[in-house]
């Protein structure tokens, strides 16, 4: 087995290298760690990079040296500390018992070990077997407090792909506190960087929006106790010239769903620092004598031609990875959902008709959305109650789940665990469950309230009930969470250590997570936060699936799925097709349209089935059809994004089989024009010598010629159109 992490010692220098990229990182005077490069792979490393050494005024030296040119507030570092001379922003923050704030991270010794550590309790890549990575661990400690540092870095050996963590130990003999531990800090030399962030709000999330890096510091964050609609743990730096298929591109990608935060700064000499971890807001953490605090993980790739590479770079570890379910390669039930149907008006007798027709149809699976359980007819009660309304369905949930499984559909539900409504028994019986702050009275949102996941005993309250639920012939369950967290404080806890809460309640959903994936195998799960806040990586790590938006509307969806495929695989995003004019937006597009954006995720259909026309369930038919026929292509095949909705009035995309023999291609275009320019659709991922027939024109290509030619788009005098392809070559 051939190294993929070597020490050189006379120079003092790590390596971390497979056949894509190259990590190097070194020793410098006075045990500091610096950081030397990331990108394309190198053979060796001659020494001709070290960073050179220039006096810079106002940059202070490291204590009891005389070198002037020798400063932390230059050197590009591997993980930084407050209360030195380097004052850029700091990867941690540690309060001591003396009340001060200062560290200095110094080398103490490294281990290289075949494969990947677990890390207790956090969603993580792994790996199958030891061969396929391997982990340099990187002891630093701050001499005068004994505490102890370890970078962590796991490269793998087929992937452009590097996690890092951090963990802090303390070896003191007394506790400290953590104000702030970086997952991972990055120092780039004199780059002209433009960041690309995924910003939004409900129903309309992870917009691509790309910035010029200037001097100063920026952050990406969530302080909403979630990875949030609002900003998605994700950050990529690249070149100004970089697009889809050209320019060099950084991403990352944090495993974590809680409270995040990407801090960049651009400093006096134009170098650029990334720090990726935790938030600090409101953070605070006592360590004892003796314990440890692990960060959550980073993903991160390189990629030398554009963001494809580098989306597909994530797709393939998060897939392969960092889900863990049994159905993360299995073809996902396309599913019909009572939502955008009934909301909370329904009952057994309504839904029957719907699953009915869904049968006709060749759909696979019922979902039955809020207001099953309690008392629920609005969003006023029951969060907490996880039994069934009688009143809606009398002969309780197993009866229906036994009517929907006869008509050989699987059978879901919906349900939102880490919430709780004043108007519950839950609440009746447990008022100190709901997180809320002494004499204060809590925020409502969305007339609900938070649990305070962080207690064990209201995990285990809620394992309890949802197991009963499970029980009942439900094959998938969809996890909402309808609120931000607000008025933090834990009754679990001393005053002292409040600032706690927002990651042991993380740690606390987790914790429910891993028992009830563990115990229920067989059920699929889908993420949900009003749609998708909270898509991150780290859900993926429970949950294959997701709903990407409460926004149904085909248009809105566009720039949603694609600011969502820079980093998440489209196994891992669901989407609908729901009626018109559009709930969210009024919007009113053709069914084809809708189905071509819905098809172009894990599909399914939120509407009232039986309302349709002839006519329209004759096209659904015909497009779940369509979709069996795909389904393999779009969940599984490589994604390639080929026109974005944020440049223009086009949006395009494609799916290639591995053996590059099959090929979906969608195109859509918002507003039609009299006379507006012929365009072309160039594809991408073929091979360039095959020959490939059009399935629906018979119309023959050569991989080359739709790659460097590329297709018309068709002229049409209508707005909010699309049009698919599909490509299968001949021999
Ligand atoms: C959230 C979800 C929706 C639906 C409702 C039910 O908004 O994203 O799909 O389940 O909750 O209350």
């Amino acid at each position: 087995m051939t190294a993929l992490i070597t020490f050189d010692e006379q120079q003092g220098v790590f390596h971390l290298h497979n056949r894509k990229i190259s990590y190097l990182l070194a020793l410098e005077e006075g045990g500091v760690l610096s950081h030397l490069y990331f990108g394309s792979a190198i053979d060796s490393y001659h020494g001709q990079l070290r960073y050179p050494r220039v006096d810079r005024g106002f940059s202070g030296n490291l204590p009891g040296h005389t070198d002037r040119t020798y400063s932390l507030d230059t050197l590009p570092q591997e993980y930084s500390a407050s209360g030195d001379s380097d004052y850029r922003l700091p990867a941690a923050i540690i309060e001591h018992a003396d009340g001060s704030r200062a560290a200095r991270w110094i080398f103490k010794d490294y281990q290289i070990v075949d494969g990947k550590p677990e890390l207790a309790g956090l969603p993580q890549a792994f790996v199958e077997d030891k061969t396929e990575a391997q982990t340099l661990i990187i002891n630093l400690v701050d001499e005068v407090s004994r505490l102890e540092l370890a970078l962590n870095y796991t490269i793998y050996r087929d992937r452009a792909i590097i996690t890092r963590s951090s963990k802090l130990t303390n070896l003191g003999s007394q506790a400290v506190t953590i104000k702030k531990l970086a997952s991972l800090q990055i120092d780039f030399v004199a780059k002209d960087f433009e960041s690309i962030c995924l910003p939004g709000a409900h129903a309309n999330e992870r917009h691509l929006t790309r910035a010029k890096v200037t001097a100063g510091v920026k952050s990406f964050e969530s302080r909403r106790g979630s990875s949030s609609h609002h900003m998605n743990p994700f950050l990529a730096l690249v070149e100004p010239k970089t697009d889809e298929f050209s320019g060099e591109a950084y991403g990352f990608a944090l495993v974590y769903s809680g409270n995040h935060k990407f801090e960049l700064e651009q400093d006096q000499i134009e170098q650029t620092r990334l720090l990726i971890g935790i938030n600090d807001y409101n953070f605070s953490w006592e360590l004892k004598s003796g314990e440890s605090f692990q960060t959550p993980e980073v993903l991160m790739t390189y990629s030398d031609s554009g963001l494809n590479k580098m989306s597909q770079a994530f797709h393939h570890i998060i897939r392969d990875r960092v889900v863990r379910s049994k159905y993360k390669y299995q073809q996902r039930p396309i599913l019909v959902n009572n939502w955008e149907a009934t909301y909370f008006d329904f009952d057994e007798e309504k839904l029957k008709p719907i699953v009915d027709d869904a049968k006709k149809l060749g759909i696979e699976m019922f979902v039955l959305d809020d207001g099953w359980f309690g008392h629920r007819d609005n969003d006023n009660s029951s969060l907490g109650d996880w039994t069934v309304y009688k009143k809606k369905f009398p002969r309780g949930i197993k009866h229906f789940s036994d009517y929907v499984h006869s008509q050989g559909l699987k059978f879901g539900i919906w349900v939102e665990p880490e919430m709780i409504s004043l108007d519950s028994d839950l609440y009746r019986q447990h008022p100190d469950y709901l997180m809320q702050v002494p004499n204060r009275k809590p925020s409502p949102s969305r007339s609900q309230f938070v649990l305070d996941m962080s207690r064990p005993e209201v995990q285990e309250n809620i394992y309890q009930q949802l197991s009963h639920v499970l029980d009942q012939g439900i094959d998938y369950i969809k996890w909402d969470m309808n609120r931000n967290i607000s008025d933090v404080y834990s009754l679990g806890l001393p005053p002292k250590r409040q600032g706690e809460i927002y990651h042991r309640y993380i740690l606390g959903v987790y914790a429910l997570l891993e028992k009830l994936t563990t115990n229920y195998p067989d059920i699929l799960f889908e993420g949900c936060s009003g749609g998708g806040g909270r898509f991150d990586a780290g859900w993926a790590y429970y949950m294959p699936q997701s709903w990407a938006s409460d926004n149904t509307d085909a248009i809105a969806r566009l720039t949603i799925q694609y600011g969502t495929s820079l980093a998440y695989p489209i196994s891992t995003m669901t989407a609908h097709v729901s009626a018109i004019p559009n709930h969210q937006t009024g919007r009113k597009t053709p069914l084809t349209t809708r189905g071509d954006v819905a098809m172009s995720g894990v599909f399914g259909y939120e509407l009232d089935l039986t309302k349709m026309t002839v006519e329209e369930q004759e096209a659904v038919k015909q497009q779940v059809a369509a979709y069996k026929e795909i389904r393999n292509l779009v969940q599984y095949g490589e994604f390639y994004r080929l026109k974005g909705p944020h440049e223009g009035n086009q949006t395009a995309w494609m799916f290639v089989s591995a053996d590059q023999r099959e090929a979906v291609l969608f195109t859509f275009q918002v507003q039609a024009f009299a006379q507006g320019p012929l365009t072309k659709t160039h594809l991408a991922g073929l091979n360039p010598e095959l020959i490939y027939r059009e399935e629906k024109t018979a119309q023959e290509y050569s991989g080359a010629e739709l790659m460097k030619l590329g297709i018309y788009d068709p002229v049409v005098h209508q707005d909010y159109t699309s049009k698919s392809y599909y490509f299968k070559a001949i021999d």
